[in-house]
């Protein structure tokens, strides 16, 4: 294996030449013999900057696992740039993947704080929910799906613990796949014009139902889809109540193909099955978390940060920024260019639309989940006619 040496963040790591299984501009690390990724470095990014807010707040040691680890970069990271990490088991499948992970920590000098193991992320787990010493923090970071190692995850969690959860199975969670998110999240899901929320909210229900059979509710910390991934910081509240209340969170969207008209309803709702605009049988999606999808008070704390260390600072400002603009907003948002390709005008410009709809009075914001998205609270008809007029 051709090793190569990199920085991200304040950590130095070997890792595979990823140019070698570079394909038209595109890496295809899976092709490597161990894992790595340079394009996640955003995400590992956040990751670090998330746990040094998380560490602060606990305000104690914490331990953490990252069972799924390739090279090691996430949990050689979080112990080499978060204050507070007492212990850190790193751990991957792959046998090749070990030396790396060694290499890596001697590097960093953590041969006292990082522990190597190299096993199946499930029976890892379990071993650690047997014993007092559960994590405070885990790092899920799968191919594909989560949905294999999560109850293990929430059994080897402490109360209070923050699970991170990457799912890569973008095609399955928006809809493009319906039958593949119904078997992998129990979830309707259809391709529509905010699919990415969709996507990242049936991640999120998907979250509940495993949580409430170990008798936990979840708070969601910070949560956000890019590129071709989902990621989501979730805490768990042991508890009947709370599991109840996160049940409460969780409902269903009734959407138009035709027109394009959606609303949410709770779990316990009537559901509408004809859409109000033009008589045409909607379908369901769902269920879907309708709750909050940050807690805003921690990422106004994540804006407050240094970021200097990070190279993706500039890109988490972005991310972070449009997260805060859009908390408060309904829960899905429009697509310009479908509505005003429906209503056979030319698009205008996302800020013009937000603008107009905030001088009528109503709430109105772009969305980290599409650059062409707008979420409002007007009725969709007031937003048909802005586009309209805008558009002539
Ligand atoms: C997406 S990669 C992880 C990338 C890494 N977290 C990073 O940020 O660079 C998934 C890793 O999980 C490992 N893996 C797959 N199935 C596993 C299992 N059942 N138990 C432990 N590791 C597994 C693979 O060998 C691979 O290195
Ligand atoms: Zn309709």
């Amino acid at each position: 294996m051709n090793i190569i040496q990199i920085k991200e963040g304040r950590t130095i790591l070997f890792v595979p030449n990823f140019k070698e299984y570079e394909r038209k501009g595109t890496y295809v690390p899976s092709q490597a013999k161990v894992f790595y990724n340079p394009k996640m470095e955003f995400c590992r990014d956040i990751g670090v900057l998330f746990l040094r807010e998380f560490s602060k707040i606990i305000n104690q040691e914490i331990i953490i696992c990252d069972p799924l680890a390739g090279v090691g970069s996430r949990g050689i990271r979080y112990a080499n740039e978060v204050k507070g990490v007492k212990k850190s088991i790193v751990n991957d499948i792959n046998k090749d993947a070990i030396p790396i992970i060694i290499q890596n920590i001697k590097i960093n000098n953590l041969e006292g704080i990082v522990e190597v193991e190299c096993k199946d992320a499930n029976l890892l787990l379990i071993e650690y929910a047997k014993t007092k010493s559960r994590f405070n923090f885990i790092d899920l970071d799968p191919f594909g799906s989560p949905i294999p190692f999560i109850t293990s995850a929430i059994k080897a969690l402490k109360n209070h613990g923050v699970i991170a959860i990457t799912a890569t199975d973008t095609p399955a969670l928006c809809g493009i796949y319906p039958k593949a998110c119904l078997r992998k999240y129990g979830a309707l899901s259809i391709k529509t014009d905010f699919c990415h929320e969709v996507g990242l909210r049936v991640l999120l229900s998907s979250l509940v139902y495993a949580a409430i059979k170990e008798d936990f509710g979840i708070e969601v910390l910070l949560s956000y889809s890019t590129d071709y991934y989902f990621r989501a910081y979730v805490q768990f509240h042991l508890g009947a109540k709370k599991a109840d209340n996160s049940v409460s969170m969780l409902g269903y969207i009734s959407y138009c193909k035709n027109c394009l008209w959606r609303e949410v309803f709770s779990l316990y709702d009537k559901l509408k099955y004809t859409c109000p605009f033009c008589s045409k049988d909607t379908y369901i999606i769902g269920p879907i978390w309708c709750g909050p999808i940050i807690k805003k008070e921690l990422v106004l704390s994540l804006i407050k940060e240094d970021l200097s260390d990070f190279n993706t600072r500039k890109r988490i400002e972005k991310l972070l920024n449009l997260l805060l603009d859009e908390y408060d907003m309904p829960i899905y948002y429009y697509l310009v260019d479908d509505i005003a390709s429906k209503l056979k005008v030319s698009t205008p410009s996302v800020q013009i639309i937000i603008e107009k709809l905030k001088e009528l009075g109503y709430k109105a914001s772009r969305t980290h989940f599409n650059p062409k998205g707008i979420k409002s609270n007007a009725p969709y008809d007031i937003i048909t006619n802005v586009i309209k007029k805008l558009g002539k």
